[in-house]
């Protein structure tokens, strides 16, 4: 049908235009489940490019979940200088100890146990090293579907549905990048590059001529 259309076009362009990022290293689905989780933490308050000097920092400082437990809480942020959120550096510290004693949780609920990990980060890990089916919902996905299925006004359980619903159960991992990249590089807040994109055929806001226009901005 046409979602399967739309997954086979979408990741297909993934597999030959997908950035190539460090934590992306490893076999799909079955990344280093520390590395992605240390990544989508220092990605919700930075952008890829800026994110990417942090992530190399931290990463040799702290190469493995073992060597950030035990770290003085005072080393762990100092890394963390200037990404911010200092709450964040505490909690992943904090969720370091917890694994190092009890290991890895190798599911959504068990990492949404983990002090500072919420649906967005349970649901990255979960599909990017365990090749669990979870939909991620973060600013670039509801653009996307919201210009995908022309919708204004869209609300957080309408994306997260609609995310659940359009997710490739097969390659979740790469279903979720695939939609981040998608509205990173080609489906732009302003300037949209329909032109470039591997599912205008697919996309409602497209078809209207006006793929800006969604979803409307946010009434302050
Ligand atoms: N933004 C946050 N996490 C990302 C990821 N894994 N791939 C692309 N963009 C992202």
């Amino acid at each position: 049908g046409d979602r399967a259309a739309l997954r086979a076009a979408l990741l297909s362009w993934f597999d030959t235009s997908g950035r190539d990022l460090p934590w992306r290293a490893g076999m799909e689905g079955k990344r280093d489940p520390y590395r992605v989780w240390v990544s989508e933490i220092l990605l919700q308050q930075t952008q890829v490019a800026r994110g990417l000097t942090y992530y190399d920092r931290f990463l040799k400082a702290f190469p493995t979940v073992q060597a950030l437990a035990q770290a003085p809480e005072g080393d762990v942020l100092k890394a963390w200088e200037g990404c911010g959120y200092y709450a964040r550096a505490r909690n992943l510290h904090r969720a370091a100890r917890q694994v190092a004693a009890q290991g890895f949780p190798d599911s959504y609920e068990g990492w949404r146990a983990l002090p500072g990990v919420g649906p967005y980060t349970a649901a990255a890990v979960a599909s990017l090293a365990y090749g669990e089916a979870r939909a991620v919902n973060d600013g670039n996905v509801r653009r996307v579907l919201a210009r995908l299925y022309a919708q204004a006004v869209p609300s957080e359980a309408w994306v997260q549905a609609q995310a659940d619903t359009l997710l490739d159960s097969q390659r979740p991992g790469a279903w979720n990048e695939a939609l981040m990249d998608l509205g990173a590089t080609v489906c732009t807040p302003r300037s949209p590059r329909c032109g470039a994109c591997p599912v205008s055929g697919h996309c409602r806001a497209f078809a209207q001529g006006r793929p800006a226009a969604y979803p409307a901005p946010k009434v302050r």
